[in-house]
């Protein structure tokens, strides 16, 4: 049994937006990573951090969740900010149970577990959302740290990892409400995604706060989900 995180698949099998016109990078993408899944097992876990499919529905997203459901073990899903598709806990349940997808669970304002280790987290916000209207996108920030916390407090006293789509660091740019309630209930790790081409680069691999940051995007890890755990 192993713990695995990759983000960013953008699937794209029941409507037409291949990640393969962006260049060399993504050729091939989809069977790349049917070919580094192939090589997990039943009992393994994957935490897959947004940005997972194109679909603008449930219905549309169908073919790209069968896909995610095939692959081996149970898989963990986060909401991107391309996840139009994302819906009520209770009607993506309903729609998972309705079309037989049963590998697939939510990360959304709860916390799950592998053993004794609870993973957390939620989409996250991050600057290049910054318009004119503050205001509004502090409230945005404010509404994810709570959920943020709400995942963290889920878990009690366990060890803590956490999953966000948009890095909550990256270059000159900090999100303190984010850092602060990861700093404060002691996650050990935080994985995110959101970041591709060569503007990953620029992202934060390691240490930062007493928290190690890690950059997971599909294109980032080259399409094989990076292992966190035995
Ligand atoms: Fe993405
Ligand atoms: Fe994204």
């Amino acid at each position: 049994m192993a713990l695995y995180t990759i983000g960013d698949l953008h699937l794209s099998l029941g409507s037409n937006k291949s990640m393969e016109v962006f260049g060399t990078a993504w050729e091939g993408y989809v069977e790349r990573l049917q070919e580094a899944f192939s090589r997990l097992q039943d009992g393994d876990v994957t935490v897959l951090c947004g940005d997972l499919s194109w679909g603008m529905s449930l219905e549309e997203s169908l073919e790209d969740l069968r896909f995610i459901d095939a692959l081996p073990g149970r898989k963990i899903l986060l909401k991107g900010n391309h996840d139009y598709w994302w819906n009520t806990a209770a009607k993506m349940k309903r729609f998972f149970a309705d079309n037989g997808l049963e590998t697939l669970e939510i990360l959304h304002n709860n916390c799950l577990w592998y053993g004794d280790v609870a993973l957390c987290g939620t989409r996250g916000w991050f600057y290049e959302l910054d318009g004119p209207e503050r205001a509004h996108n502090e409230k945005m920030i404010a509404r994810e740290a709570g959920r943020l916390r709400m995942s963290l407090v889920a878990a009690g006293s366990a060890p803590k990892l956490c999953f966000l789509h948009y890095p909550p660091i990256y270059q000159g740019y900090r999100c303190p409400e984010l850092l602060s309630v990861l700093a404060e209930y002691g996650v050990r790790a935080c994985y995110y995604g959101h970041l591709h081409g060569v503007v990953q680069r620029r992202a934060l691999e390691g240490q930062y706060g007493g928290v190690e940051y890690s950059l997971v995007a599909a294109d980032y890890l080259q399409f094989v989900p990076k292992k966190i755990c035995d």
